[in-house]
């Protein structure tokens, strides 16, 4: 029999962290991101259904769509330097968590269980400490039923500013999620996982959309002005190849992280290829009055309009292209490659794979974890060097992929043997891009990287303390077995 809970640690209940430093035995030290006396602003957050008319106004309206308090595809903004306080509340009719995608937050924060924390129940709450210590472009997003509730909209971004950034002249900001819906005749939303797309490239949604909406927007700005376009794959399966069409138009982060500006038209293809939760800031300058600037996702047969850009006459006069640089953070602890210790990890299928590791030994603090049911499928396809995550039935929590050590520098080489390309996505840490195999690319920093079939990408980071997963971020690869653990401590 398949036990629904969680294990429990110290007796803690839902509603309060699951995990008090002082209760956790052996489980490695939470790590705030920021000084105490850092400013604190309080978010009461709910997860809650809602009905939203996604086909438009005069088709069905789509029930069960899950929001934010109130609000599909919510965006919050804060300062960097800021603590979030988030009093968290599930609203939905089934277990969820919150996970701050990319942010450094202490990993009792970070929303994943059952290494950091229990499911939380329908109509329970959580408090979660979310210090914002890296200006960038984050989002947030469930990590129980991730396919089921990010599929049926659950998904939020999060914009930490940098005040230096403020100095930089942009006449206009411009988000752009990318986020398909995947609805029947009806309107109503179909499942999200079948066996066949996530053993392959992923389920598709049925249509289209930018920022929630089927009709890409069109958005004026000032003729011969500077545009910030920011753009995210929110979406649980879809892979883009962002571009536009004009010349004037630069790269200027990569996951929220800036980089010195490259010109779009000299990246290969004059594309930058996007997998889910990967994030992209670009600096378009707009054409005369009248003309328009076209972003499109380029990767389709027939590319997909995201958004047309209008340019509205201001009164500005027309000068030669210089992409506006974005403040370089800081705050970022960056790996020492001379020092690094090298990890190599295989992406392959699951068939033949399965080597169900070792459990964890028994006066292990997690030796009774359980991966939820509720939380992830019950299928396998994937795995991360012959380990899954939640082999077929076999529900207890695997072992990590490996124990790093708090402050020491990785080198993480990835390889994917797959047919398919996997966005990894490592918790708790931005990390530097170093290498691929195939491609000539910058290097860059992020908390998300694509690698393609037959490629090899190499990352580096400075490894902080916690239980923190690895995983491929195309929803059902992550939910059918790709996913696999550190325990930093
Ligand atoms: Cu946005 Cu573990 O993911
Ligand atoms: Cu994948």
């Amino acid at each position: 029999m398949i036990t629904r809970r969680g294990f429990v640690l110290g007796g803690a209940a839902a509603g309060t962290l699951a995990l008090s430093p002082s209760a956790a035995g052996q489980m490695p030290r939470p790590v705030d991101t920021l000084p105490a006396d850092a400013p604190v602003r309080h978010l009461s957050l709910t997860a809650a259904e809602m009905d939203v008319p996604l086909l438009g106004a005069d088709k069905p309206v789509t029930r069960h769509f899950c929001a934010y308090n109130g609000t599909p595809l919510m965006r919050l903004r804060a300062p960097r330097g800021t603590r979030l306080r988030v009093d968290f509340t599930n609203a939905l009719p089934s277990a969820t968590t919150v996970h701050w995608h990319g942010v450094r937050v202490p990993y009792l924060s970070d929303g994943v269980a059952p290494i950091t924390q229990e499911p939380i129940p329908a109509g329970a709450s959580f408090a979660y400490d979310v210090p914002l210590p890296d200006p960038g472009f984050y989002f947030f997003h469930p990590h129980c039923d991730e396919t089921g509730q990010v599929g049926r909209g659950l998904v939020a971004l999060l914009l930490v500013d940098d005040p230096a950034e403020a100095k930089v002249p942009f006449d206009l900001e411009h988000v752009i999620v990318v986020k398909d819906w995947r609805l029947g005749e009806d309107g109503q939303f179909m499942e999200m996982f079948t066996n066949e797309g996530a053993s392959t490239a992923g389920t598709f949604g049925t249509v289209r959309a930018t920022n929630g909406s089927v009709v890409p927007p069109r958005i004026e700005a000032p003729a011969h002005g500077d545009v910030r376009v920011r753009a995210i794959v929110a979406d649980s399966t879809r892979v883009i190849d962002f571009g536009c069409d004009t010349e004037e138009a630069a790269i200027l982060a990569c996951d929220g992280q800036a980089i010195p500006p490259i010109l779009l038209d000299t990246a290969p293809d004059g594309i930058w290829r996007m997998g889910p939760a990967q994030r992209l800031d670009v600096h378009v300058r707009m054409p005369g009055p009248g003309a328009e600037v076209k972003i499109y996702d380029y990767r389709t047969a027939e590319p997909y309009l995201l958004t047309t850009l209008v340019a509205v006459d201001k009164g500005r006069k027309k000068r030669p292209f210089k992409p506006l640089a974005l403040p370089i953070a800081k705050e970022v602890p960056l790996p020492d490659l001379k020092r690094a210790q090298r990890l190599d990890f295989l992406v392959q299928t699951a068939a033949g794979a399965i080597a169900v590791a070792p459990p964890l030994p028994p006066d292990d603090p997690l030796a009774k974890a359980l991966i939820e049911s509720v939380c992830v499928g019950d299928k396998t396809f994937w795995a991360i060097n012959r380990n899954s995550w939640g082999a077929g039935a076999d529900l207890r929590l695997p072992p990590p992929l490996d124990t790093l050590k708090d402050g020491q520098s990785y080198i993480l080489s990835i390889a994917n043997v797959t047919k398919h390309p996997h966005p990894m996505h490592l918790h708790g840490h931005i990390f530097r891009v170093l290498s691929s195999s195939r491609k000539k690319m910058p290097q860059y920093l992020a908390d998300t990287v694509l690698v393609e079939p037959n490629e090899t990408v190499e990352i580096a980071f400075k490894a902080t303390s916690g239980n923190w997963v690895f995983h491929c971020h195309i929803l059902e690869h992550m939910d059918s077995g790709l996913m696999g653990w550190f325990r930093i401590a």
